[in-house]
């Protein structure tokens, strides 16, 4: 079945970025010019994604803004005549990559809850699952690399992941894989936050999925894990140990929104490339660079 929805979760509290996430949805940060949201909804869209949901909560509704129609700021760059030309057509065209909807979770217990609000939304199909705070950046959009390993393989859902550092692996998920072909693996197990010694490899589910509509059961029927979070992980496991998931080591660069360093990263090296400001933003760098 084709993949047609996708759920982005971006309701978390982002405790990470304090204070920056107080009154600002970490989401909204921006690379540059365009916030974190839009290069997800972008990657989304040219992967095939026709309609997706947006899991938000209290006082992050910049996100529904920023895909809205904005007519005071449209009739202003219209009277500007062709020099506005351009940032005209930008504000239009965010509001017409997807059919976006939005709901909130009114509690922050964990992406598995977060995923669990989609069940209505979703109904009965396969669908993809992008986290709101991971923006990855390459020529192939990650989440198109993961259908099409999905449709390939035909095993029950795909995850995106990548080889972590074993010293960082406890703050991320670890997976129990067999090479398929190239960068595709057939993921039997999973755990999440693993204590010393319970890894199974350091290979990491990051930022994207691909899961059944049997998820939302699965979710319903799976008990609080690691932080006292319902854990998308744990359910996953479920499945990956019963019929087993695609794993792609994707291609492409991942910048973790919801943290520190992966913000700076981000900026420097979408700046790097950005045909506006790079050549000048190079020159910057290398200046910073020698007084280090
Ligand atoms: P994270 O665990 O990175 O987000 O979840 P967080 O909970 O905001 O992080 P910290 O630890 O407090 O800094 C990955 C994605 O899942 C969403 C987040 O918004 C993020 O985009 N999420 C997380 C939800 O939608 N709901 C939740 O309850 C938790």
């Amino acid at each position: 079945m084709k993949i047609k929805k996708a759920v982005i979760p971006a309701a978390g509290l982002g405790t990470r970025v304090l204070p920056a996430t107080k009154a600002i949805p970490k989401e909204m940060f921006p690379i540059v010019d365009k916030p974190a949201i839009q290069y997800i909804v972008e990657e989304a869209a040219k992967s095939g994604i026709e309609d997706i949901l947006i899991i938000t909560s209290r006082g992050k509704s910049e996100m529904e803004d920023h895909f809205d129609r904005s007519p005071e700021l449209e009739a202003r760059l219209k009277e500007g005549g062709a020099g506005k030309r351009h940032m005209l057509e930008q504000v239009i065209d965010v509001t017409k990559l997807a059919n976006i909807t939005y709901v909130r979770q009114m509690e922050q217990k964990g992406l598995g809850h977060a995923v669990l609000q989609a069940k209505k939304f979703i109904g009965n199909e396969p669908f993809a699952v992008l986290y709101g705070d991971d923006v990855i950046i390459g020529e192939d959009p990650c989440i198109g690399q993961l259908i099409r390993a999905y449709e390939e393989t035909g095993l029950c859902g795909a995850v995106g992941m990548k080889e972590v550092d074993p010293s960082e692996i406890r703050k991320y998920s670890s997976l129990k894989i067999d090479p398929v072909r190239d960068n595709i693996y057939k993921v039997t197990d999973m755990i999440e936050k693993p204590a010393e010694g319970e890894e199974f490899s350091y290979y990491s589910i990051l930022g994207r999925c691909v899961l059944p509509a049997e998820i939302f059961d699965v979710l319903e029927n799976t008990p609080y894990g690691a932080g006292n979070e319902l854990q998308l992980t744990d359910a996953m496991k479920m499945l990956a140990k019963r019929d087993g998931f695609a794993g792609v080591d994707f291609t492409g660069t991942r910048y973790d929104m919801g943290n520190k360093l992966g913000i700076l990263k981000a900026s420097v090296e979408v700046g790097l490339e950005h045909p506006e400001i790079g050549s000048a933003f190079r020159e910057y760098i290398k200046e910073i660079a020698k007084g280090l």
